[in-house]
């Protein structure tokens, strides 16, 4: 009867009545806030009970709450981790509990690979290359950076800093200049760009910032306008996720491109948590997510395009 009626509003079999815990990083950036929106409403759409852990940027937090889920018996884990390393022995733990766990946005370093069932994720590496490549070719190759890493130790900031630094690596004439993180935050993006651009003689002789993230970026901006200088014209600005601040200020013309992050994440992880419980054992490990590049071409063009859905 209760399958019945399941049906009849649309939920499928596999999907009623489920219960997951989902351990997020926090609400450091606004690509986070919208993941995480998009997630609560994913599983709102399909019936599923979602047990929410903010881990304020700590993975100590993120720890507890998987452990916590697992007391709790849920049905499956959704884990978006802090850092990469210090993931193995929880993941363990869940799987002798015959919890299945799903891996969202950045990477967990672990030895054996049958302790999740796959990770949902872009290519961190693809994006820092995509905004290396849009700003060598806007400078010809000539270019004094200062970088705003993310969280240090985090795959979203080592993959980004990874691409970006071996595709300029081709141009003896890109250098960065300063790096330092600034945690993947606005208020701190502005401090640490502030402090940079003191460093710098005010920032004159700077080409471009490099922000692993829009939120530093947008941080980023505000410093560079204290200075006395404008974003966007004498200093470049070039970041990732094109959340719908980052566009507006490309329309601002003062970013100047953006790496797409879809936040869009909860509706793939689902549905292999169905297909996990419809018998399927064997995922590949890395489901891949594109994302388009935005720069004063396009930026408009999408936001016309996110407002009217
Ligand atoms: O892990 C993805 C990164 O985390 C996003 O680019 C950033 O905005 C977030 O905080």
């Amino acid at each position: 009867k209760t399958l019945a009626l399941a049906t009849a509003i649309g939920l499928s079999a596999t999907t009623q009545a489920l219960t997951v815990g989902f351990a997020q990083v926090g609400s450091e950036s606004g690509w986070r806030t919208s993941f995480s929106e998009s997630v609560k409403a994913e599983a709102d759409k399909r019936g599923i009970t979602l047990k929410f852990s903010d881990a304020q940027q700590k993975q100590e937090n993120q720890i507890k709450a998987v452990r916590s889920f697992i007391a709790q018996r849920v049905d499956a884990i959704l884990i978006a981790p802090v850092v990469e390393t210090g993931w193995q022995p929880v993941l363990v733990e869940a799987k002798r509990a015959r919890i299945p766990v799903v891996i969202l946005d950045r990477n967990v370093a672990v030895s054996d690979h049958s302790l999740y069932l796959t990770r949902i994720a872009p290519d961190f590496e693809v994006e820092g290359q995509r905004a290396a490549n849009w700003l060598t070719e806007k400078t010809q190759g000539k270019c004094n950076i200062l970088e705003l890493q993310g969280t240090v130790g985090s795959s979203a900031a080592l993959g980004r800093m990874k691409g970006f630094n071996e595709t300029i690596a081709h141009f003896p004439d890109t250098k960065i200049v300063r790096s330092q993180t600034a945690e993947f935050t606005r208020a701190k993006g502005k401090e640490v760009m502030e402090t940079m651009l003191k460093a710098e003689g005010g920032g004159k002789s700077i080409c471009a910032i490099w922000a692993h993230n829009d939120e530093m970026a947008l941080g980023a901006i505000q410093a560079v306008k204290e200075a006395g200088l404008q974003p966007g014209k004498d200093i470049l600005v070039v970041s990732v996720d094109a959340v719908d601040d980052a566009l507006k200020a490309i329309v601002a013309g003062e970013i100047n491109v953006s790496v797409e992050l879809s936040p869009h994440l909860g509706g793939p992880a689902f549905d292999v948590i169905n297909e996990y419980r419809a018998g399927k054992k064997e995922f590949d490990k890395w489901i891949r997510m594109g994302g388009a590049v935005f720069t004063q071409e396009n930026a408009a063009q999408e936001l016309a395009k996110r407002a009217s859905k």
